[in-house]
């Protein structure tokens, strides 16, 4: 008799914890509220370390051939985690002329639609890096972008961007976010950037979150893309990752957009970068490090996340 009086009682306690455990997972946030010029001690920037680590988990799944049929989870490590347990696949790609590969997925806990490029993860993505040789951005514009990354995201966006304003509309209450890592970086910049000119509505959700990104186009370019997405995107470059400063400024003018969050050690402190106009790079910030003291380590260390899985390149940038 005592029991099914407070039977009613534990399972309510229950629901309560359950709750309350719920509610701290599921804090969809995917800004940052920090102050270009600023140090920030790691101790600080726990939501930050953890919008780092969820982005940076599709970054490394775009790089781990992830594919629609067998699920979410053939990404591997990366996926293993609650912070993206209900992700669903709405799209996944392998192209290979020109080379591009990622997904689009939906996560309903967080409300946000993914877009994901793949880093360096096959030899011959290794020619796309390569392709340094500017080429315009838009015909008749004198604004140079790379002719590898500007290929690899012209061979897909449009088939990226027809499923995305289909997922926008039965989603109208989702943010999107374009992300990924290294040459991955570059590629979701880039395809952010095309399809806010030609997706509606798009501007006023999306937000950019790269990492370890190299220099993506000339000065010209870089003020484009900071006038259309500068204050939605966050470039976060790690301690002295060498990819973030290539290909070298001396090298057709190259130059990096807004907006830098440096994260300056394993530990995670943080400087934001202050603005990069006219292709002043922060002297504060990653571009403070000499090359010669930078180390491809810090490029596959993003607060240490798993590398991906199958990846074919044992570098996998
Ligand atoms: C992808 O999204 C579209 C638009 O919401 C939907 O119609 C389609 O069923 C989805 N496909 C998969 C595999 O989830
Ligand atoms: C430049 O920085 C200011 C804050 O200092 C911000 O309001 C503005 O949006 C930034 N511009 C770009 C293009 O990022």
């Amino acid at each position: 008799m005592l029991f099914d009086k407070t039977k009613p009682v534990v399972v309510l306690s229950w629901m309560v914890v359950l709750a309350v455990v719920l509610a701290n997972v599921s804090v969809a946030y995917y800004d940052v509220d920090l102050i270009p010029g600023q140090h920030y001690p790691a101790s600080e920037m726990k939501d930050v370390h953890a919008l780092v680590r969820k982005y940076m988990r599709y970054s490394t799944a775009a790089s781990s051939f992830v594919e629609l049929d067998k699920g979410w989870r053939s990404c591997g490590l990366a996926c293993n985690s609650p912070d993206v347990d209900d992700v669903m696949l709405n799209l996944t790609w392998r192209m290979d002329l020109p080379l591009s590969d990622g997904f689009i997925a939906v996560h309903p806990r967080d409300k946000e639609i993914v877009v994901a490029w793949a880093g360096t993860h096959r030899y011959r993505a290794l020619l796309t890096d390569l392709a340094v040789f500017p080429r315009p951005y838009i015909a008749g514009t004198s604004m140079g972008v790379h002719s590898g990354f500007y290929d690899s995201v012209q061979g897909m966006n449009d088939r990226v961007g027809e499923r995305l304003e289909r997922l926008m509309v039965d989603h109208p209450d989702y943010m999107v976010i374009f992300t990924g890592h290294s040459k991955g970086g570059a590629e979701a910049a880039l395809s952010a950037l095309d399809l806010v000119r030609s997706i509606q509505g798009l501007r006023q959700r999306v937000r950019v979150w790269t990492f370890g990104e190299p220099r993506l186009g000339d000065a010209q370019f870089a003020n484009f893309y900071n006038r259309q997405l500068g204050s939605v995107t966050y470039r976060v470059t790690s301690a002295a990752d060498p990819v973030v400063a290539m290909p070298p400024r001396f090298l057709f003018e190259y130059c990096h957009h807004n907006q830098e969050i440096w994260l300056m050690n394993a530990r995670g402190d943080v400087y934001v970068a202050q603005n990069n106009t006219e292709c002043t790079e922060d002297p504060r910030a990653s571009i403070s490090i000499d090359f010669y003291d930078r180390s491809i380590m810090w490029h596959k260390n993003y607060l240490g996340l798993p590398p991906p899985d199958h990846a074919e390149a044992v570098f996998s940038w």
